[in-house]
């Protein structure tokens, strides 16, 4: 059976101040954010009734949308608030949380002085981003033809809808030829990141990880850092090239959504789901449903 279309669901929505009805949340053709890419986003995930790093996610949303010029007129506290309410309004445990901040409809043009900023919040049950059984047996990467763009060309450090654009295109081509995502290089041809999610690598026990300075630095990303080193794994940030993957041995990727998922593939190059990814499958699994208590992760 097919699931419920995203514009008619039942509950509701929070939307600029209120709790409107989930069909009811809506917004005029004419709104800049659906023609010029200038809305921000998060993506948050509930287990067991708690938003997992609510804070963090709130404070890097109002983050994307100061370094698109704009001020959510809610503040963090205001819109934690609301998230959690809201959580317990749908009556879920597990779902997904996101909120997502817009320029209005005031003005019609590149210019949007005038714009009133928008926010909505909405939560859903929304299990796993990859199958499943593709999940454990470590999913299929293609090479992305897009890019991550250099900073000097775009704001790359924030969520903003408008990058998303490169990550749609590439991970339609990439399902389209059976794989599950893409992972895309920067704009110098270093390994970046896959369309939603931080890819970390495993060679003879140390972990690789390429520096996040034109990509999202995830909180999943900067929380299995932690783990990582809690079980006192050595973990490099550094430079990567696509040429070095053939000597990795096991690969995974980082995200609120992918969570730990390991991958047994990327393009001509094949990797295992070994004991590091597996561990710290594990350990994120336990920490965010509040049965580990990290040391390094916890700061995170
Ligand atoms: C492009 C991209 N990179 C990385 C991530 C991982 O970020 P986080 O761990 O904060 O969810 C995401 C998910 O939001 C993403 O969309």
């Amino acid at each position: 059976m097919a699931a419920a279309p995203f514009h008619d669901r039942p509950g509701v929505i929070w939307m600029n101040g209120e709790f409107v009805p989930w069909a009811d949340a809506k917004v005029h053709v004419l709104s800049h954010g659906l023609h010029y890419g200038s809305g921000v986003f998060e993506g948050e995930r509930a287990y067991g009734g708690t938003i997992f790093k609510l804070d963090e996610h709130t404070r890097r949303l109002h983050h994307s949308a100061e370094i698109l010029g704009f001020k959510i007129p809610w503040s963090v506290e205001e819109i934690n608030q609301v998230s959690i309410e809201l959580l317990a309004r749908q009556g879920h445990k597990d779902a997904y949380v996101r909120p997502i901040a817009w320029r209005g409809s005031e003005m019609m043009g590149v210019s949007a002085q005038a714009n009133t900023i928008n926010l909505s919040i909405a939560v859903w049950e929304w299990p796993s981003y990859f199958k499943p059984a593709e999940r454990l047996k470590g999913i299929r990467l293609d090479m992305a033809k897009y890019r991550r763009p250099d900073p000097a060309t775009a704001p790359s450090k924030a969520k903003a809808t408008g990058l998303y654009m490169i990550c749609t295109l590439s991970k339609h081509d990439a399902e389209a030829k059976g794989y599950a995502d893409a992972l895309m290089l920067d704009w110098r041809g270093r390994v970046a990141e896959a369309t939603g999610a931080n890819v970390f690598f495993v060679k003879d026990g140390i972990i690789h990880t390429p520096t996040p300075d034109c990509f999202l630095d995830g909180i999943t990303r900067r929380t299995v850092i932690g783990l990582a080193k809690d079980r006192g794994y050595e973990i490099v940030e550094r430079t990567i090239m696509p040429e070095e993957m053939a000597d990795f041995e096991q690969c995974f990727l980082t995200g609120t959504a992918a969570e730990v998922t390991p991958v047994s593939e990327i393009g001509p190059y094949s990797f295992t789901v070994g004991d590091i990814t597996r561990n710290l499958m594990e350990d994120y699994t336990a920490l965010v449903q509040g049965k580990l208590q990290p040391a390094m992760a916890s700061s995170g």
